[in-house]
């Protein structure tokens, strides 16, 4: 288990049948990056069961965060979704990944695409001061299937406008665009079909996207991934071929264990 740090479970939030997310204690020697993500999970017969897991909560925080899906079969999901305050739960020691700021070149604009538990690192970018000094607008764009699957709306609607520090800035710079797929919303339908009709910008109130001025960030299936990716190329956007080689753009699969 060297490879692993062993955490308490502090709290645990389940959102509806299948989303969930849960606080732990945080070990001083672990340094991340707002966007990165660990290898999480369980101990189990001796050994640690793991997955890639997105750090939902900021690095300047005393305690981690995580939102995870529940799959009813799934090895580590299955047992992960019955952890209770007290249990231990390991968290690698090495963070990791590509959805961090300084991989994107300067802009005006930033957008998070996310779909699903693509949200997670997104809720630890839009908790981060630095994007606030570095964007004019930050637009967090979340799509579900249903309304109950839209993790942290009220938290980042209500709670995050009123926070001590970043509250100001948020109330300025952040543009929260739920929408939903599968069930009547006020937004709705797939973000990549919301950005090419223009809607998105229409309700927004910011010109279509533009590789001179917007960045963006994305997290979500493979899917979502693979037609973001080929709406932004089209448009001209560069993506970061690799860490610390800026980019217009920079992605990362959402945790979905099979
Ligand atoms: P839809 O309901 O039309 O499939 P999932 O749970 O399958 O990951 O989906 C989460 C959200 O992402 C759903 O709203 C889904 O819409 C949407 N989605 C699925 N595939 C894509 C895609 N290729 N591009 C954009 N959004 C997608």
């Amino acid at each position: 288990m060297a490879a692993y740090i062993t955490e308490k479970v502090l709290s645990v939030h389940h959102w509806n049948d299948t989303l969930f997310s849960f606080t732990t204690t945080r070990d001083r020697a672990l340094r991340y990056e707002n966007g990165q993500f660990v290898m999480m999970g369980l101990e189990v017969e001796g050994r640690p069961l793991t997955r890639a897991y997105s750090i939902a909560s900021a690095n300047y925080e005393e305690t981690l965060e995580f939102f995870s899906i529940k799959v009813p079969n799934g090895p580590l999901t299955s047992r992960l979704q019955q952890i209770q305050p007290g249990d231990d739960v390991l968290v690698s020691r090495k963070p990791t990944g590509t959805l961090v700021l300084h991989d994107l070149l300067p802009g005006k604009h930033l957008y998070l695409f996310s779909t699903g538990t693509g949200l997670a690192p997104f809720m630890s970018v839009i908790r981060d001061l630095d994007v606030y000094d570095k964007y004019e607008k930050i637009v967090l764009i979340h799509g579900v299937r249903t309304v109950s699957e839209l993790a942290y709306q009220h938290y980042i609607e209500h709670e995050l406008p009123q926070h001590e520090f970043l509250g100001e800035a948020v109330r300025e710079k952040l543009i929260y665009y739920p929408t939903v797929t599968r069930e009547p919303f006020r937004n709705q339908g797939r973000l990549t079909d919301l950005i090419e009709s223009g809607k998105l910008f229409a309700d927004i109130g910011l010109p279509p996207l533009d590789p001179a001025v917007d960045r963006v960030m994305i997290c979500g299936s493979s899917a979502m991934l693979k037609d973001s990716r080929e709406l932004l190329d089209r448009r001209g956007f560069k993506m970061s071929k690799r860490i610390g080689e800026p980019g217009d753009y920079v992605i990362e699969h959402a945790f979905v264990e099979k």
